[in-house]
């Protein structure tokens, strides 16, 4: 065995991201931006690849990963996209959606990636370095978030490096992801199913299908995506978590949304104006801040259940839950 990659991290530019499909193509791991969160990207079609990335995640079970491709006409090479597979693409991608369909019979990707199943997750995202990434590259790449498992997902490049140094060889640095929460992940093989609320709206979906999404009979989740019941603890800060608190207690640190009078102890925001797409987009860099600030424990105002607000409420009850 070889010693540790040194992980490189590169601006992503031209050359960066050629060196990046480079590295791809020999079962490497590079992370890359997307418009969500930066993802921890191997070559879909190679088992090994796709083994050492579960191993540099220290993913404790192998779970499926979401196939991302540049454009639909490859996408459609994966899967079988019904008539509400293919509204939902037409509206949606590239974009914070992840469509779980029926694999293709020849689909190319390894079956680790796909945890066995004969479903598969797939993805566009709308990131310029992530499409010209799988542009250069050419064959679907698997992304989970480019975090230790069980770690606040990353939002820049210097997120993942903290997690992720010396695990993976390549991280392209694109700034921060816009959006800030994972993807949307809807489920179209009976009826349409919500599996994971995210970085598109559960209305906005509604609205273009023509009807409301069924629920997850059980949280998914990354590291036990089945197991019912259970609403695991995952992008978890050190910190403890009390949600829906209306002011800090002694020794509590306040993570804010919308309006919020100054106590004089640690204070991250939200969104001073209440901005549920801003909240999103904020929300694990200042998980992330309140850590690094010493908070051990934080008192989280109320976020609206609308819109980004059910990701937002999601990300933050699995933050506040108990840990394994
Ligand atoms: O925004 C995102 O989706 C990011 C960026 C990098 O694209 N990726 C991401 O991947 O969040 P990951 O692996 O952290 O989450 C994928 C989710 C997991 O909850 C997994 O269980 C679910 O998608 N999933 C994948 N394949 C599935 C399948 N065939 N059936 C049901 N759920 C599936
Ligand atoms: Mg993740």
């Amino acid at each position: 065995m070889s010693a540790e990659p040194q992980t490189r991290v590169l601006p992503a530019e031209p050359t960066a991201i050629e060196a990046a499909a480079a590295c791809l193509a020999s079962g490497g791991l590079v992370a890359f931006p997307t418009e969500t969160v930066y993802g921890l990207g191997a070559d879909a079609t190679h088992g090994e690849a796709v083994a050492r990335l579960y191993a540099a995640k220290g993913r404790p079970t192998f779970n499926p990963l979401i196939s991302h491709v540049p454009d639909f006409a490859t996408a459609r090479l994966l899967a079988r996209f019904s008539a509400d597979a293919e509204r939902l693409a037409a509206a949606f991608w590239p974009g914070p959606l992840t469509l779980v369909l029926p694999r293709r019979a020849d689909c190319p990707v390894s079956s680790l990636a796909l945890a066995g199943l004969d479903t598969i997750a797939l993805r566009i995202p709308a990131h310029p370095t992530a499409t010209a990434l799988l542009r250069a590259f050419g064959k679907p790449v698997v992304a989970p978030s480019a975090n230790r498992s069980g770690h606040v997902s990353p939002t820049t490049a210097a997120h993942v490096l903290a997690d992720l140094r010396g695990r993976i060889d390549l991280i392209l640095d694109g700034g921060p992801s816009p959006v800030g929460v994972e993807s949307t992940v809807v489920a179209l093989i009976d009826e349409p199913t919500l599996l994971r609320p995210g970085g598109l709206a559960r209305a906005d979906i509604e609205r273009v299908l023509g009807l409301p999404l069924a629920s997850a009979p059980a949280q998914i989740d990354e590291e036990a995506p089945l197991a019912p019941g259970m609403l695991a603890s995952h992008y978890a800060p050190k910190a403890k978590l009390r949600l829906n608190a209306t002011a800090p207690q002694p020794g509590e640190a306040l993570l804010a949304f919308g309006p919020a009078a100054d106590f004089g102890g640690i204070t991250f925001n939200l969104s001073p104006r209440g901005d549920l797409v801003e909240a999103a987009a904020n929300l694990f860099t200042q998980l992330r801040e309140l850590d690094a600030a010493g908070a051990a424990a934080v008192a989280v105002m109320p976020v609206p259940n609308d819109g980004l607000g059910e990701a937002i409420n999601d990300r933050l009850a699995r933050a506040a839950a108990p840990r394994p």
